[in-house]
């Protein structure tokens, strides 16, 4: 099959091309703008792979996205490419709108023209907003409260617009908080296990008692690809990890694996607007066949080992423009500091 994954230079669209070409016998194109966190050094293994191709470019230029499904004979679109962090959401909301928004729209609308036989968005739990008790179901409102997860909500509801009016086959997936190795070092994992790494505070917001459930990046792959292949059209599926824990037990985790004192978490200001929960009901996904199988506690040792092991991956990045971002963020976090 001839896929197009956007943003596979990112975080969870690296390790999906990886698993598209070793797993099969796919034609992939990864076309990224290659913004602050798409990164090629994410796909080295497989870069001269026969099958693998990388474009540059944006999904909100739609001249390069019809170029690109059309030389390529796409048949199949994986939306991979978005702006994510919650944090960087709330210090540049229009870029989130942007490329979530807008750029959804554009990538949809040329995949339509195309003919393209199936579009799957990779979404997030975050579009249900903060649960405080229960799961939520694909069929739930949606209740976005942060910029990031309202220009996600806004992107879902297009990619779904498209079923309803013009029986595109689309697909949307929407998974709980992922980790693994690759992910940049602004998430809370890999913040957190750098720092510890460093022995630099870990900045936990607020009484670090806010829950999220952790998905390993290689059962969330296997779970797009599962929708990919499975799925109905038209339909939205959860993809939860099963493993809801509080902030701090993550933290304390993290700090026990690397062998470093407790005395490191320090506890910050909160986020504005912090969701304190989200959970994911995936009966429809178990259903048709899928489960999660790493367990937490090994998934987040070999993560913790990843970045012990792979310092000048991160290294590059933490000594680049992130140190901006990251001062500028938790300067005013950390005196407010409780
Ligand atoms: P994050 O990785 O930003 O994902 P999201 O907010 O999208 O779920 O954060 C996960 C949790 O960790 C969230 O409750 C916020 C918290 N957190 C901290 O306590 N300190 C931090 O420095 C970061 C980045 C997150």
């Amino acid at each position: 099959m001839r896929i197009l994954v956007t943003g596979g230079a990112g975080f969870i669209g690296s390790h999906l091309v990886r698993r598209l070409l070793t797993g099969g016998d796919n034609f992939v194109v990864n076309l990224d703008a290659l913004r602050y966190s798409g990164n090629l050094e994410n796909l080295t293994d497989v870069a001269g792979h026969s099958r693998y191709t990388f474009v540059l470019g944006d999904i909100c230029d739609a001249t390069t996205v019809e170029k690109v499904l059309k030389e390529h004979g796409v048949k199949v679109v994986i939306n991979c490419a978005a702006e994510t962090h919650v944090d960087r959401s709330i210090l540049d909301p229009n870029s989130f709108a942007r490329t979530d928004v807008v750029g959804t729209a554009v990538l949809l609308e040329e995949a339509r023209k195309a003919g393209v036989a199936r579009f799957l968005q990779v979404s997030t739990d975050e579009v249900y907003g903060s649960v405080e008790t229960g799961w939520s179901k694909e069929g739930d409102p949606l209740a976005p409260r942060s910029p990031y997860s309202a220009s996600k909500a806004g992107g879902d509801l297009l990619v779904r617009s498209y079923w309803t009016t013009y029986r595109f086959p689309v697909l949307i997936t929407r998974g709980s908080n992922t980790y693994g190795p690759n992910q940049y070092p602004e998430k809370f994992i890999p913040l957190f296990a750098t720092n510890a790494i460093d022995d630099q505070p870990l900045p936990l917001y607020g009484d670090g008692r806010h829950r999220r459930d952790w998905l390993s990046v290689f059962d969330h792959c296997r779970g797009i690809e599962h929708v990919l292949f499975h799925g109905e059209p038209g339909c939205v599926y959860n993809i939860g990890g099963g493993n809801e824990r509080e902030n701090i037990a993550v933290a304390e985790l993290i700090l026990k694996i690397l062998g470093k004192p407790m005395n490191l978490i320090r506890l910050v200001q909160d986020r504005p607007g912090h969701d304190r929960r989200y959970a994911l009901d995936c009966a429809r996904l178990q259903a048709l066949g899928w489960a999660p199988t790493v367990l937490f506690e090994d998934g987040l040792k070999e993560t913790v080992e990843w970045y012990r092991t792979n310092q000048t991956w991160w290294r590059k990045i933490t000594s680049g423009e992130f140190r901006t971002y990251y001062e500028r963020l938790y300067r005013q976090r950390l005196q407010g500091a409780g």
